[in-house]
């Protein structure tokens, strides 16, 4: 479904803060992005979206969904492809919800604007979708403003934006780390949910290697722009390749003597 060969990517200059980027991806698999801060995870997965910040430019290699270049999307492409075939969701959705709006009112302009929908059929289908994300009393949330809405809600309702048009692929940026433990989990939860009930696939990029460990089919471990260690959980867990990964494996605090990961 999606394919990324030898990635580079670059800020203004010429620097690569993406270097030979590479993964292949089956349709509703999970796969986990790990690494250290500024390794460049959010890059690629921007890179994926097809927005990358003015300054951002793609220096080699190609990403193809579908067998497509995407780099061949044109604006029209993309109005087709983003939102409904590639969603996107955020640390604190804070890319996705207006914080002087209220979420009905952005909810439904989201799908009106991406769909045949009218306002009263959009109205509907956003609250189905709150519902389905499990948020008591949808009707409330949609008259109420983010700020109202505690940090687990927001996100959820973030997550319910992007799953409307049920996309194939889901791209997820630290989606549950400004989230306590227990809401943390529930929304990693819900969105392995969402793979058994959709088929979505979700590359899922995480600070987080025991969120990583628990969700993901595949982990792909980064390190100052490039791929250190890739390969299905099994493998990257017990035989991680690069020191970079024991190091991250070995801060993961062992219990009875199990890693808890
Ligand atoms: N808009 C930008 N302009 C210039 N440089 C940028 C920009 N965004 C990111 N960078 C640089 O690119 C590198 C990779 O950044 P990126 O945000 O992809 O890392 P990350 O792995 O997502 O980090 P974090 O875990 O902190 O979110 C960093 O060195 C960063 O300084
Ligand atoms: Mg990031």
């Amino acid at each position: 479904m999606l394919k990324i060969n030898d990635l580079q990517v670059a800020y203004g200059s010429e620097h690569l803060v993406v270097d030979r980027f590479h993964l292949s991806m089956e349709p509703s698999e999970i796969i986990s992005i790990v690494g250290e801060s500024g390794s460049g995870k959010t890059t690629v997965i921007r890179a994926v979206l097809g927005a990358l910040p003015a300054c951002g430019r793609i220096l080699g290699g190609n990403i193809t969904f579908h067998g497509e270049d995407i780099s061949t999307y044109g604006k029209d492409t993309w109005r087709e492809v983003r939102g409904k075939k590639i969603a996107m969701i955020f640390q604190d959705s804070g890319g996705t919800l207006n914080p002087i709006r209220k979420i009905g009112s952005q909810f439904t302009e989201y799908i009106v604007e991406h769909s045949e929908a009218d306002h009263k059929e959009a109205w509907k289908q956003a609250s189905g979708m709150l519902e389905r994300m499990r948020l008591p009393d949808p009707e409330s949330i949609m008259k109420s403003y983010p700020f109202q809405l505690s940090g687990g809600m927001r996100q959820r309702v973030g997550i319910a934006m992007a799953m409307t048009f049920q996309p194939e692929l889901l791209l997820a940026d630290e989606p549950t780390s400004a989230l306590d433990v227990t809401t943390q989990a529930q929304i990693v939860r819900q969105m392995m949910e969402l793979r058994s009930h959709y088929g979505t696939g979700i590359i899922i990029v995480t600070h987080n290697l025991g969120v990583a460990a628990y969700m993901a089919d595949r982990l792909i471990v980064m390190k100052a722009g490039e791929v250190v260690d890739a390969g299905s959980r099994e493998e990257v867990l017990s035989h991680p390749s690069h020191p970079y990964t024991r190091e991250l494996l070995s801060a993961v605090p062992v219990m009875g003597g199990k890693r808890i990961v």
